[in-house]
C-alpha cells in the first residue's frame, strides 16, 4: 500500500486533476480561436468541472465502498456479532477494514485453537476414563472368576478375594464421583449450601475415614488440636471432598513413615486451612499445571495409586465457589503444603 489516502483525498485529488486539465484544454481552444482575451472562461470551466467531478467521484466511491466493504463487514460480523457500520469518508476505510479483517481472522484462529484443545481434552478424557474403568473392572472379574473356580470353598481365600474386589469397587466409585463433580461444575449446577461448620471437627472426621488408607501407606495423618473452635461458613460435603482429596494426595504422594499435618490459622475474617506433607514434592514447572484436568506429574505412579488427575481441579473449583483461595508451595523431595481460606461463620450462629 503506497499512501494512506482517505476516500475524500482521492476524490479531491482526482477532481483537481480534471479541473486543471479542462482549464488547460479551454485555454488551448481559446488560443486556437485567437480569443485569449476571454481566458477567465478557462478558470470558470476548470473550477466548475473540478467541483462537479468531485461530487460525482465522491459519491461513486462512497457507493462502491458502501457496497463492497459493507458486504465484507456483514460476512465477518455475522459470525462476530458486531454492530452496524457507518462509513467515514475522512478515514482510510480500506486500511481500517483490513485491520478489522485481520483482527477477525486472529479471533477465528484463537477460536479454532480453543475448539481443537477442547476436542483433544475430550479425546484424552474418554481415553483416560476407559482405562481407569477397565483396570478395576478386570480386577473384579479376575477375583470373581477365581472364587467361582473353587476359591469360594476356601474360607481364607474367599475373604481375601472379596475384600480385593471391594477395593476395586471403591476405586470405581470414587472415579465416578469425581466425574459427577466435574460434570456438575462444567454445567454450572454445583449447589453450595452454606452452613456453620466446625472445620477442626470436619477435618478429623475426614482423616478418620482415611485411617485405613493412611496406615496401608504408612503415612500418619495429624489434625492440629485447637483450644478454640474454628467455625466456618461452608458446604460440609464439598469442603469434606476438598480435605479428602488433599489428604489422599498427601498419602499417595507421601513417603514411607511420612506425616501429614492439618493446621488452622485465624486470619481475621477468614480461617486458613493448611494441609502440609513431607512427601515427594512437586517440581516448579509441574506446580503450574497440577490444577489442570487429568494432569499428573508421574502418570505411571498416579495410575498405580488410582488417581485420575481430576482431584485438584475439583478442589480448586470448590474452594473458589466458596469465595476462597487455594495456594500451594512445594519443594521436590521435601514436601508439599496446600492451603485454602474459608469465611468465618458469624458469631452466635450455629
Ligand atoms: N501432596 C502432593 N505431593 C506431591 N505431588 C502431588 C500432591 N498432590 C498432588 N500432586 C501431584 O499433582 C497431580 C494432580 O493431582 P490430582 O488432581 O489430585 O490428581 P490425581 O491424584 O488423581 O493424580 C498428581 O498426579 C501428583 O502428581
Ligand atoms: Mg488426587
Amino acid at each position: 500500500m503506497s499512501s494512506e489516502r482517505t476516500p475524500k483525498d482521492v476524490a479531491r485529488q482526482s477532481s483537481v486533476f480534471i479541473g486543471v486539465l479542462s482549464s488547460v484544454a479551454v485555454l488551448i481552444v481559446l488560443r486556437l480561436s485567437n480569443s485569449l482575451n476571454l481566458w477567465t472562461i478557462s478558470i470558470i470551466v476548470g473550477v466548475v468541472l473540478e467541483e462537479l467531478s468531485y461530487f460525482v467521484i465522491y459519491n461513486a466511491i462512497e457507493k462502491y465502498i458502501d457496497h463492497r466493504i459493507k458486504i465484507l463487514y456483514k460476512t465477518i460480523s455475522k459470525v462476530k456479532g458486531g454492530g452496524d457500520l457507518t462509513i467515514n469518508m475522512d478515514e482510510d476505510v480500506v486500511e481500517l477494514a483490513n485491520q478489522d479483517v485481520m483482527e477477525w481472522a486472529d479471533g477465528q484462529i484463537e477460536e479454532i485453537n480453543l475448539l481443537r484443545e477442547t476436542d483433544s481434552f475430550r479425546k484424552d478424557f474418554i481415553g483416560n476414563l476407559a482405562h481407569e474403568l477397565k483396570t478395576p473392572l478386570f480386577n473384579i472379574q479376575g477375583f470373581i472368576l477365581s472364587l467361582l473356580e473353587g476359591g469360594v470353598d476356601d474360607p481364607e481365600i474367599n475373604r481375601k478375594f472379596l475384600s480385593k474386589a471391594e477395593k476395586n469397587i471403591d476405586r470405581m466409585t470414587s472415579l465416578l464421583e469425581d466425574l459427577d463433580s466435574i460434570s456438575k461444575i462444567e454445567s454450572g449446577a454445583m449447589n453450595i449450601e452454606l452452613e456453620t461448620v466446625d472445620i477442626t471437627e470436619l477435618s478429623s472426621e475426614i482423616a478418620e475415614n482415611l485411617d485405613r488408607q493412611a496406615k496401608d501407606a504408612n503415612v500418619q495423618l495429624k489434625i492440629q488440636e485447637e483450644e478454640e473452635k474454628f467455625n466456618v461458613l461452608c458446604d460440609p460435603n464439598k469442603i469434606g471432598q476438598v480435605l479428602s482429596n488433599l489428604l489422599v494426595n498427601s498419602i499417595n504422594y507421601g513417603v514411607e513413615n511420612g506425616k501429614t499435618v492439618v493446621r488452622f490459622y485465624d486470619m481475621g475474617d477468614n480461617i486458613l486451612i493448611e494441609v502440609a506433607d513431607d512427601g515427594i514434592g512437586i517440581k516448579d514447572e509441574d506446580l503450574l499445571r497440577i490444577y489442570e484436568r487429568f494432569y499428573r506429574v508421574d502418570k505411571s505412579r498416579s495410575r498405580h495409586a488410582g488417581g485420575s488427575g481430576l482431584g485438584l481441579s475439583i478442589v480448586k473449583h470448590i474452594v473458589e465457589a466458596h469465595g476462597g483461595n487455594l495456594h500451594v508451595r512445594s519443594t521436590l523431595g521435601t514436601g508439599t503444603t496446600f492451603s485454602f481460606t474459608l469465611q468465618k461463620a458469624p458469631i452466635g450462629k450455629t
